[in-house]
């Protein structure tokens, strides 16, 4: 498939050459993650590491998402997001567009698990903690489970 957006293509291909130590039966797709190119209801889980900073659209990426795992589906995630501390959260605002230049692409201050609950799942898990040796604008860190 065709990439749109050539952001993805980097690690997809770090990907593909870690898998090419393995024989596994996995098929690594390029897509933007707000037009997946799968049916409704087709997957049981998805999985996201620090991709929600990064996508364009996070609510349009949430509700692919949402579309593509059944209905008793699971997205797990683990992601960076905006600071529950008001003091770290106006400066995750402040250095927000320097960030964004610097990170290719990354959003410091985004309100991933709100993001979540939006597009319609329930929190089944989740974890708070920080994300060590990082600078402290993309430190707070969530880890769960959500049920579509
Ligand atoms: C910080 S990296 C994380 C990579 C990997 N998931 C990990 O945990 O190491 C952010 C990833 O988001 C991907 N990305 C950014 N925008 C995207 C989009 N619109 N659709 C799909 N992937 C996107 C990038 O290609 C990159 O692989």
């Amino acid at each position: 498939m065709r990439c749109e957006r050539p952001v993805v293509e980097p690690m997809a291909r770090r990907l593909e050459h870690k898998l090419g130590g393995y024989s596994l039966p996995v098929r690594v797709v390029r897509a933007p993650a707000e037009e997946l190119p799968f049916a409704e209801e087709s997957f049981d889980f998805v999985i996201s590491t620090l991709v929600l900073c990064a996508v364009e659209d996070p609510g349009r990426a949430l509700a692919e998402i949402h579309r593509i795992l059944r209905p008793d589906g699971r997205l797990i995630f683990l992601e960076h997001v905006r600071s529950d501390e008001p003091g770290l959260a106006l400066w995750q605002d402040r250095l927000h567009g320097g960030w964004v230049r610097v990170g290719h692409g990354c959003h410091c201050n985004r309100p991933t698990l709100e993001n979540i609950e939006r597009a319609g799942f329930s929190i089944t898990e989740i974890e708070h903690d920080r994300l060590r040796r990082a600078p402290p604008i993309v430190r707070p860190l969530i880890a769960g489970v959500a049920l579509a």
